[in-house]
C-alpha cells in the first residue's frame, strides 16, 4: 500500500497512521539533576537510568512500539521445550516474508553473529568483506581471529550528501580484494541493510545484484544482515526507480533472494526481542544447526520465550505494511530536514533508525582523542533530558597493539523508534538541539576513567576534561530561566 498524503498548504508533516491506546508516563527532571545523573553515569548515556531520561533516543533496539495484534498473539503462545507451535508460526512467517525455508532461532542479532563467526571463520586472518561494520559483528569476527574490510563507495563518507544509496558496497573493490586475498581466505561477504554506523543508509537492489554476481563468479557466500531490512526496502521503493511501484514484500523478497544466509535482530526487524538465521540451503542449515543448542537453546526456541516468538511472527507480517514501516523514516526525515534548516550539521539524506548529528563538524573544536560525539551526547542530554548514543571513536575498538582507531565519522545518533514519539516531542528535540548548536563552543571533551576491553562504549566511564558541563548548565539557566 503506497502512503502518499498531501497537505493543502504544501507543508510536509509526517502523519501518524496509528493511534495510541497504552501510554507510559515520562519524567523530565531538572537540569541540575541531569548533571548529577551524568556524573553518576560516567558521562556515558548507556549508564543513565530511564528515571532520569525524558525521550529515550538511545536506540530502536527493543523499543519500537508493539501493535495490538502482537500483544494479542503473545497471549496464545505455546510453551514447549521442543516442537512449540509458536516456533512453527515464526518459521512460517520467515518463509512467507523472508522467503527462507530453514530457520535457526537465536536470542538476539549478535548471537547470530557469534554462530556465523564460529562456524565460518576457520583460520586467523580470514577476511570478511562488507559494506560497513556493525559493532557486534566486528567484535565477533575478531574474537574468532577474523578480519574485516569495509568497501563503501567514497560518497558514503560524504556526510552531507544527496546520494540515495550510501550503503552500496563497492563491487569493483570487492573483486580486487578477492583477487588479492584469495577465495580460500574469504568465508563470506556481509551486506548490512540500512548500514547502521554511517547513519542508517540503505543499499539498492541493483547493488546487491552486482555483489551477488561477483560472489557467484568466485563461489563465495553472501550473508545479509537484515536487522533493518524493512526500512531499507521502504527506501528502495522511494529511491530506486525500478521499484517505484513495487510492494514491500516484493522488495524484501528481491533482497533476501540474493543472499545465501539472512540473519536478523528481531529487536529491530519485527518485534522487541529475539532473532534468527535463515537459509534455503540445507547444507548451510546443517553446518550451523549444532551450534544453536550449544549457545542459544533448543532448536525450536533458541533462547527466546514463546511469547517473544509469537510477537516476531506477527511483526514479520506487519513489516510488509508500508504504512507501518514508513512512520519512523518519515519522522526522521522531518527531524533531519528541520535541523538542517536551523544550521545543525546532519547526515543527509535522512536515513533510517534515527537522525544523526555530525559531531565532527558541530564540535570541530574537540579533537577525536577527546571523543566529540560522546561529548555531544552528554551535552545534549544535559540540556534536554533526551538520551542519544555516541556513534564514533568511543564505539570503535582499539587495534591489536592497543592503539586508538579513529572513527570515519563522529556521530550523535538520535534514534526514532517506530510509533513511539509524537510530533511535539520531535519539535522539542529540534528546539533544544538548535539552542545547543548556537552554544556548541561551550561543549568540551571527555576522557576515559574506566575503559573495558570489549565493547567499551557500553559500560565505560568518562569524565569531562574541564568544568564545561557546569558552564553549559549556567548558560541554560540564563537563557531558559526556571524551565525544565
Ligand atoms: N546488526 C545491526 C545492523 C544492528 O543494528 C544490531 C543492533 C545488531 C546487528 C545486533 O543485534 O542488538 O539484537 O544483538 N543494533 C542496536 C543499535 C544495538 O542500537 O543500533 P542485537
Amino acid at each position: 500500500m503506497e502512503v502518499n498524503i498531501k497537505f493543502y498548504k504544501g507543508e510536509n508533516i509526517p502523519l501518524e497512521l496509528h493511534k495510541t491506546r497504552i501510554v507510559q508516563k515520562l519524567n523530565l527532571v531538572p537540569i541540575e539533576r541531569r548533571l548529577k545523573a551524568l556524573e553518576e553515569g560516567g558521562f556515558n548515556t548507556f549508564r543513565l537510568t530511564t528515571h532520569d531520561v525524558f525521550l529515550d533516543m538511545l536506540t530502536d533496539s527493543g523499543t519500537n512500539a508493539m501493535s495490538d495484534r502482537q500483544q494479542a498473539a503473545m497471549m496464545h503462545a505455546d510453551d514447549a521445550y521442543a516442537g512449540s507451535q509458536s516456533f512453527m508460526r515464526m518459521a512460517k512467517a520467515v518463509e512467507d516474508v523472508l522467503k527462507k525455508k530453514y530457520l535457526l532461532p537465536v536470542h538476539q542479532g549478535r548471537a547470530a553473529e557469534n554462530i556465523l563467526a564460529n562456524a565460518y571463520i576457520k583460520k586467523k586472518g580470514d577476511l570478511i568483506p562488507m559494506n560497513y561494520h556493525f559493532t557486534t559483528a566486528l567484535a565477533h569476527i575478531t574474537q574468532y581471529g577474523g578480519r574485516i574490510v569495509e568497501l563503501l563507495y567514497d560518497e558514503a563518507y560524504n556526510i552531507a550528501s544527496s546520494h540515495p544509496f550510501k550503503g552500496n558496497l563497492n563491487v569493483e573493490k570487492l573483486e580486487e580484494v578477492i583477487l588479492e586475498t584469495g577465495v580460500e581466505n574469504i568465508p563470506f561477504i556481509r551486506m548490512e541493510a540500512s548500514t547502521n554506523l554511517i547513519g542508517g543508509q540503505p543499499f539498492s537492489v541493483a547493488n546487491m545484484r552486482a555483489v551477488r554476481k561477483v560472489a557467484d563468479k568466485y563461489g563465495i557466500r553472501v550473508v545479509l544482515d537484515a536487522s533493518l531490512l524493512g526500512e531499507n526496502a521502504y527506501l528502495v521503493i522511494q529511491r530506486e526507480p525500478e521499484f517505484a511501484s513495487a510492494t514491500m514484500g516484493e522488495v524484501i523478497a528481491a533482497m533476501t533472494g540474493l543472499a545465501d544466509i539472512v540473519y536478523f535482530s528481531a529487536r529491530k526487524l519485527s518485534s522487541s526481542r529475539g532473532g534468527g538465521i535463515c537459509t534455503n540451503d540445507l547444507k548451510i542449515y546443517r553446518e550451523l544447526e549444532a551450534l544453536i543448542p550449544l549457545f542459544e537453546g533448543f532448536l525450536t526456541y533458541g533462547g527466546m520465550s514463546v511469547r517473544e516468538i509469537e510477537a516476531i511472527a506477527v511483526g514479520l507480517y506487519e513489516t510488509l505494511d508500508e504504512s507501518m514501516i514508513c512512520q519512523s523514516p518519515q519522522f526522521i526525515s522531518y527531524l533531519v530536514n528541520s535541523l538542517v534548516a536551523q544550521g545543525v550539521p546532519m547526515v543527509t539524506p535522512a536515513g533510517v533508525l534515527g537522525a544523526h548529528v555530525d559531531a565532527m563538524k558541530m564540535c570541530g573544536h574537540i579533537p577525536q582523542t577527546l571523543y566529540p560525539a560522546g561529548a555531544l551526547a552528554a551535552a545534549f542530554y544535559l540540556v534536554s533530558g533526551v538520551r542519544g548514543m555516541e556513534r564514533g571513536t568511543m564505539s570503535n575498538q582499539r587495534d591489536e597493539d592497543g592503539r586508538e582507531t579513529y572513527a570515519d565519522m563522529e556521530l550523535l545518533r538520535l534514534a526514532v523508534p517506530r510509533r513511539v514519539f509524537t510530533l511535539s516531542q520531535i519539535k522539542y528535540v529540534i528546539d533544544r538541539m538548535a539552542w545547543l548548536n548556537e552554544n556548541r563552543h561551550m561543549i568540551g571533551g571527555l576522557r576515559f576513567t574506566y575503559e573495558p576491553q570489549v565493547l567499551r562504549f557500553f559500560m565505560g566511564g568518562l569524565e569531562p576534561v574541564s568544568d564545561w558541563p557546569q558552564k553549559l548548565l549556567a548558560k541554560f539557566r540564563a537563557d531558559f530561566g526556571d524551565s525544565l
